[in-house]
């Protein structure tokens, strides 16, 4: 595959083609509203990525039961009340021509691994150290490796 062909579409088995070869790596922000629910900055979030020219935009890692939250603000597909914010994300990423996907996850794992280090549960509003980022983007990489 050569350069120029990561701007050509890309068929797949089932449902539209992306337009280009560009995927947004699923990136947990911990944003959402304390039950999961997308909150008003996922959507802007969103709506912000939708203008980037991706061919597919993945959500974070989302919990798919309520059993299996990992981080506070963690967005959730674990319950209907979850899907309005859900669409509506949806509907923006779509509406900027890109397909969408949820990133689901089962990461209760992280709960024993990380938090023990950190000392807590990270927040949004305690800030997200550098080193922390790496930590967690290294347990993302240990847990997929992993599957
Ligand atoms: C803050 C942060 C959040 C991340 N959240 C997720 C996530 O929700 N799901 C996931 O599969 N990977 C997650 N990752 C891993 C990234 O998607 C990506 O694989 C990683 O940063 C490596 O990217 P690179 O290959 O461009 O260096 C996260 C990474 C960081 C730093």
């Amino acid at each position: 595959m050569s350069v120029s062909d990561l701007f050509k579409p890309l068929t797949l088995l089932h449902g539209p083609a992306m337009r280009n070869r560009f995927m947004l790596t699923p990136l947990t922000s911990q944003q959402s509203d304390h039950d999961g629910t997308a909150s008003k900055y996922d959507q802007l979030w969103m709506e912000q990525l939708s203008k980037g020219g991706y061919g597919l935009i993945q959500t974070s890692a989302a919990t798919v039961e309520a059993g299996a939250i990992a981080f506070e603000h963690q967005l959730g597909i674990h319950s209907d009340k979850h899907l309005p914010g859900l669409i509506q994300m949806a509907t923006a990423i779509r509406e900027g021509g890109t397909l969408s996907a949820v990133q689901s996850s089962e990461f209760k794992i992280l709960e024993t691994e990380i938090i023990p280090k950190w000392g807590k549960k990270p927040t949004i509003e305690s800030g997200i150290l550098q080193h922390e980022c790496e930590l967690l983007n290294q347990q993302f990489t240990n847990y997929l490796s992993n599957q």
